[in-house]
């Protein structure tokens, strides 16, 4: 397997035009060194080649719409639904063949197969339970109630993973208490939204704040990191599952789709198709620790010690239309602020 530099994509034109069929390249955002296993093993099983392309998710779709047809982009796979669904609006998508996604839950795939999901993370709360009793915590909603003043922590509301949550609230709550409750929220903050969602662990656990919003597989890391500190705050810290009498916890996909123009549709299909078996979506969980989104797959004994839990029930597609409101209103309430 090749890694492409961002900056060599006109070399990576000229190296597809030339390896035409037996090469399949993918532009990524994922994050994820594993990844790169699960790959090698594709090329080894398939005698295909892949060329992986990592950028940032704007990037890539900025670049698959500037090359056209030209592009060397057989499949573009992206972090979070919401960079799906502005890939599938920026025209760069075509949709697979269907029966290759029929054993996914149908949430996690677009109505008419742009993308499907092949990972997926819930966004939980995270708190110490030398400062928070579980029986405080319910819903994302009382996380924003007076007893909570001065005590979460939460990335930038900028970030595609707090649009997306936030996103599915507006679409449960309807818009005058989604309204209520991002205003709450934002003044129950103990700080202002900084970092990634390892730091909003690491706050609860330096005791800046009680309760972090956050992804299950960044826990998952920090507790077999290599840094000792962060194994002491996935160690010192709980998982919680909200919402779980009411509307479900949001969870969100790694997904990935047919480029419009790609070369090699065949290939790329074969690849989904390999990404969404049993044994690599076994691999996916027990590396990066992440839950499957085959459901017959195996969870990593950490995560899976969590319990099951209730999800979202909204299609995740759903959420296309309202990261415009979701970004003005937070703009509005200069929620970072
Ligand atoms: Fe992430």
């Amino acid at each position: 397997m090749k890694t492409l530099l961002f900056t060599l994509i006109f070399g990576v034109v000229l190296l597809a035009g030339c390896e035409g069929q037996d090469t399949l390249v993918i532009y990524t955002d994922r994050h994820y060194e594993t990844d790169d296993a699960i790959y090698d093993a594709f090329e080894r099983e398939t005698g295909l080649s892949v060329e992986i392309l990592s950028a940032s998710a704007d990037e890539l779709i900025q670049r698959i719409q500037s090359e056209g047809e030209t592009t060397p982009a057989d499949l573009l796979f992206l972090t979070d639904v919401g960079r799906l669904e502005r890939a599938v609006d920026a025209d760069i998508l075509t949709p697979m063949d269907a029966t290759i996604v029929a054993a996914i839950p149908e949430r996690y795939v677009h109505p008419d197969a742009y993308y499907t999901g092949v990972t997926k993370r819930a966004r939980v709360l995270v708190y110490h339970p030398d400062r928070v009793d579980a029986s405080e915590l319910s819903t994302y909603e009382a996380l924003a109630e007076a007893s909570m003043a001065g005590r979460v922590v939460i990335r930038s509301s900028q970030n595609v993973y707090n649009q997306s949550l936030f996103a599915s609230l507006l679409d449960l709550q309807g818009e005058a208490a989604f309204d209520a409750w991002l205003s709450g929220l934002k003044s129950n903050l103990a700080r202002r939204p900084a970092g990634n969602d390892r730091d909003q662990a690491k706050a609860v656990f330096a005791g800046e704040a009680d309760v972090a919003i956050m992804n299950t597989y960044y826990m998952g890391k920090m507790a077999f990191s290599d840094d000792p500190y962060e194994r002491d705050v996935a160690r010192a810290l709980e998982v919680f599952f909200p919402n779980q009498a009411t509307t479900g916890t949001h969870v969100n996909i790694t997904g990935l789709g047919v480029v419009k123009h790609a070369d090699n549709v065949e290939a790329a299909e074969a690849l989904i198709t390999y990404l969404l078996s049993e044994n690599v979506q076994n691999v996916f969980a027990a590396t990066n620790y992440e839950y499957p989104v085959l459901e017959s797959a195996t969870v990593h004994p950490y995560i899976e010690a969590w319990g099951a839990f209730n999800e979202q029930t909204i299609p995740l597609s759903r959420l296309g239309d309202l990261y415009p409101t979701v970004s003005m209103k937070v703009d509005e309430l200069r929620f970072d602020q």
